[in-house]
């Protein structure tokens, strides 16, 4: 049994903004299944939702602050999680890294030093909660000075740091460095030094002692300069210490047969009560209850990441097919004004709904038909997993996580009963109405659809896989 601390800023159900919450709210719940004991270190948001009960644990004492640690429970998994309490920094409304405007909040880097700091201090069993742990898993730039920290330290445990995204690299003017108190041995070019900025992540990728990231196809794309955002080469130099481990799902929050959220329970052999949740669907975003229409749909944050400019160019070519499309997400103002104006002119079509909400994406996954996920590029990806669980088949693109997930509907995939989605390749509108257009002809022949919709829902997309991959990965540290 190894003692893991899974280090993180977000995690569902206390807080989310992304797929970060989803995995670090069920890896930890698989790793404890296979007999580990793993605890989870989250900032103590005001935001921060539980039914568990929350209480005071022990008081560290970094950097001249007394920061309280808090401890409670995952609410389906007893999992212990413990909870950075220093109000000055954490207890601000809504988001954990922008504020209502969209905009980083002002001391990021003070606040998620501070965070990275108490993850050392409980790494190395200064913490006062006596518990020392084998592995130190940290996930994503919030968390990238933890390796960087405990690299200085004679005895320690051994760090794992998983990029979720390389697109988010906590980058710093230099002249916060010294505002930090971080030691100047870390301030170099091979440290945490970036053209002259600090870079949060490269505490991740240049001193933690293994690499992972969140698909197999993604860990040789962020070695390239096109995804790598100028650390390709430090990736590379490291490429003996980066594996790629796919994500997995919570099977139990993501079931059509169970998700209480629905109008409609379904599985793969019940097929037909999916019509009763499109009518729901339908029926909940304004648009006129059609079920023999293809139903469109995408949940997303609204940012270029996810090819939303490719959409929009495809709408006014969509307006002229049979058929419906409907999208929840937030993120990008210009986005945003963009998808309601399409929607306002054509609302027998287009229904767009902004703003984050966890049930109408539960009812969007089943309702729908078909998943748009143009992404120009994705990690791994989750939408795309739990729409084909929902037997809601992904349009995706070829990259990251979406390449490794989905298998594209092609004759000899059609007919080996492998084929689960679209896959388009060139990053453009062109090859996405391309792929739509393809997808429409396939949904025109039930009986195909229907066997690749059972196909998609038969998948494993499972944590047990991924979990016995980073478990054989902290044995071998
Ligand atoms: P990313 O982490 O890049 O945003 P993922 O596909 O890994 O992409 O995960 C996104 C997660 O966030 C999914 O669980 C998705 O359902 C959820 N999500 C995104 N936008 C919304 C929204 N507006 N309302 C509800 N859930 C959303
Ligand atoms: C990131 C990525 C997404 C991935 C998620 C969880 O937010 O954008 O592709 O699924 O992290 O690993």
């Amino acid at each position: 049994m190894k003692k893991i601390l899974f280090v993180t800023s977000e995690a569902h159900p206390l807080i989310k903004t992304g797929g970060l919450a989803d995995v670090a709210g069920s890896l930890p719940k698989a790793l404890a299944e296979l007999g580990q004991d793993i605890r989870i270190l989250l900032p103590f948001y005001q935001a921060i939702k539980t039914n568990q009960e929350v209480y005071y644990r022990c008081t560290v004492r970094v950097n001249n602050s007394d920061v309280n640690i808090l401890e409670s429970r995952m609410q389906d998994s007893n999992v212990i999680i413990w909870l950075v309490d220093y109000p000055a920094y954490f207890s601000m409304p809504g988001n954990p890294y922008v504020d209502i405007h969209g905009q980083a909040w002002p001391n990021n880097a003070e606040r998620f030093a501070l965070f990275c700091r108490i993850a050392a201090e409980i790494a190395t069993n200064r913490a006062y909660l006596d518990w020392q742990p084998d592995i130190v898993h940290c996930n994503d730039w919030q968390t990238g000075l933890t390796p960087a920290l405990l690299s200085l330290e004679t005895t320690r445990p051994a760090t794992v740091f998983t990029i979720h995204n390389m697109a988010y690299q906590g980058i710093f003017p230099a002249s916060t460095y010294p505002q930090l108190n971080l030691p100047g041995r870390l301030w170099n070019p091979n440290g945490l030094e970036f053209h002259n900025q600090l870079s949060f992540i490269k505490g991740g990728l240049a001193f933690s002692d293994h690499i992972t990231t969140v698909s197999p196809t993604y860990a040789e794309e962020i070695q390239t300069a096109e995804f790598g955002y100028g650390l390709e080469d430090l990736l590379k130099y490291r490429q003996a210490h980066l594996t790629g481990i796919i994500n997995g799902m919570d099977l139990e929050q993501w079931d059509p047969a169970t998700d209480s959220t629905l109008a409609s329970q379904y599985d793969a052999d019940n097929l037909d009560k999916k019509q009763l949740n499109k009518a729901a669907l339908q029926q909940a975003m304004n648009l006129p209850v059609a079920p023999k229409l293809p139903l469109f749909a995408l949940i997303s944050r609204l940012v270029d990441q996810k090819g939303i400019d490719m959409v929009l160019d495809c709408l006014p070519e969509m307006i002229n097919m049979p058929c419906q499309f409907v999208l929840l997400g937030s993120g990008d103002k210009v986005f945003e004004e963009r998808l309601q104006r399409f929607a306002q002119n054509n609302p027998t079509k287009i229904a767009i709904r902004i703003g984050y909400d966890e049930s109408l994406a539960h009812l969007i996954e089943a309702g729908a038909d078909i998943f748009l996920m143009p992404s120009r590029f994705e990690p791994c990806g989750l939408n795309q997993l739990y729409s084909q669980r929902y037997g809601t088949l992904p349009i995706v693109r070829k990259t990251g996580g979406l390449a490794d997930t989905v298998v594209d509907a092609i004759p000899e995939t059609i007919n080996d009963h492998t084929a689960s989605g679209i896959v388009f390749n060139a990053p453009h509108a062109g090859a996405l109405l391309e792929a739509i257009k393809r997808c429409q002809l396939l949904f025109n022949d039930p009986k195909t659809w229907r066997q690749l919709q059972k196909n998609a829902m038969r998948k494993d997309f499972s944590w047990q896989n991924s979990a016995q991959q980073y478990l054989k990965l902290y044995e071998q540290l």
